[in-house]
């Protein structure tokens, strides 16, 4: 071999060498980092509020709990699509081509804690719903879009149907556009209502029109465009969500600088009030006397459910976070931050009075609570939000009851 053959042999090597390394740094810095590493995304230039959370843990979900859902989440829901916002200019939650709403919202209800099985219609200016037909309809709806399982499995499916003339009659031709792309302002403002209540949902295209229509009793010139099937997150979804404090392990909670177990504690502690409070309302509905009565034990009474409801809320929460709730009522007299108050005087005075008292402790307890999360536990500072706004509301109501009362004497 002369040396300019070895020569050369060498000098191919070498460039051989360059341009395999390089292959494999250009692949490592652009193609691993951008695609194959996608959670290691840099977040820091979004700020973390409530809605870039929401964001975040928004996900097509196909899976759900066999769990029913409320009157008050559906109505929730509804609200955040076609609810009015500004009374006074009739104005809705999603914006509408030059304020024409051309949408119409039905949901076929299969398990629901206070509604019958039946296909229902939104109401805006009244934020409820009206049943037109009676029936769990949910089966008959799968088959009409190509047998997709997870409406089936909802416990509710939301359908938006356009009237394509509201928007029509005034912009023509491009108003079917306009009508199109409000079904998306609409489905996702669902989207985000349902991250916090830990509700699912998916964006279903694909069905027979003409077939949905039929089913869901809607008029002839209601197209229907969109079916949001709705039910309750299962536990490990929850847990295992791809992002955001939604999606939080205990693992995770702790990286977010958030005590974990101080969590799971504070939060027994509130599942003792509950309990407490559950109780007091309902035995003080049984033992009241005086003036109002049927009123003081109707809104007891209504009042007694919600803590109870509060009660498992919280509960869910600490099994959620790896914790178990308080197994024995011996154990709630030791943590109990507001006590139980027996009825001693039966009068519904005081027993009004004994309430708001136990309200009042329960409102101080969950704005703690709040703070304790605040920025750190999207999911608890959520569900403390919304048990703190019934809170209030029971606390207002029963000071109403006792000004009426008041006022009879
Ligand atoms: C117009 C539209 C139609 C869709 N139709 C269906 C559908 O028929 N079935 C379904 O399971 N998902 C459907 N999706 C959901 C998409 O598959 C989903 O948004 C996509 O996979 C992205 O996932 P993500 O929503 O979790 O970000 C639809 C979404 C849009 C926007
Ligand atoms: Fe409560
Ligand atoms: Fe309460």
């Amino acid at each position: 071999m002369n040396k300019n053959k070895i020569f050369k042999i060498i000098l191919f090597t070498i460039i051989l060498a360059a341009v395999i390394s390089g292959g494999i740094y250009m692949y490592r810095k652009f193609y691993k980092n951008e695609y194959s590493n996608k959670n290691n995304y840099d977040l820091k230039q979004v700020s973390s509020n409530i809605i870039s959370e929401t964001i975040k843990n928004r996900r097509s979900i196909r899976n759900y709990a066999n769990k029913p859902l409320d009157k008050k989440e559906i109505l929730t829901l509804l609200f955040a699509a076609q609810g009015i916002t500004d009374k006074k200019n009739n104005l809705r939650a999603a914006p509408s081509a030059g304020a024409t709403y051309p949408l119409e919202l039905y949901i076929a209800v299969g398990n629901a804690k206070n509604l019958e099985p039946g296909i229902y219609k939104y109401n805006s200016k009244s934020n409820d719903i009206t049943k037109i037909e009676s029936g769990d309809k949910r089966s008959e709806l799968c088959n009409n879009a190509l047998s997709q399982e997870w409406i089936k499995q909802a416990a509710a499916v939301i359908i938006i149907c356009a009237i394509y003339e509201r928007t029509t009659n005034k912009y023509s031709e491009n108003g079917k556009k306009y009508v199109h792309m409000e079904v998306g302002a609409v489905a996702e403002n669902v989207y985000l209502q349902a991250v916090p209540l830990n509700i699912g949902t998916v964006f279903v295209g694909a069905f027979d029109t003409d077939k949905v229509r039929k089913t869901i009793k809607a008029n002839k010139n209601e197209e229907p465009l969109c079916l949001m099937p709705l039910g309750k997150k299962n536990i490990n979804d929850i847990n295992n969500n791809n992002s955001g404090s939604n999606a939080m392990t205990k693992q995770a909670l702790e990286i977010v600088d958030l005590d974990v177990e101080k969590v799971i504690e504070e939060l027994n502690k509130a599942f003792a009030d509950e309990w407490f409070a559950y109780y007091q309302y309902w035995i003080g509905a049984k033992v009241a006397k005086g003036p109002l009565r049927p009123s003081v034990v109707e809104e007891l009474v209504e009042h007694a459910n919600e803590e109870l409801k509060h009660a498992d809320m919280v509960a869910e929460r600490i099994i959620q976070l790896n914790g178990t709730p308080i197994l024995s009522p011996k154990e709630w007299y030791e943590v109990s931050s507001c006590q139980y108050a027996e009825p001693s005087d039966f009068n519904v005075v005081p027993i009004l009075k004994q309430n708001i008292k136990a309200e009042q402790c329960a409102i101080k307890v969950y704005n703690n609570l709040l703070k304790l999360v605040k920025d750190k536990d999207f999911v608890t500072y959520n569900m403390v939000l919304s048990i703190l706004e019934d809170e209030i509301e029971h606390e207002t109501d029963l000071e109403n009851l006792l000004e009426d009362i008041s006022l009879i004497k």
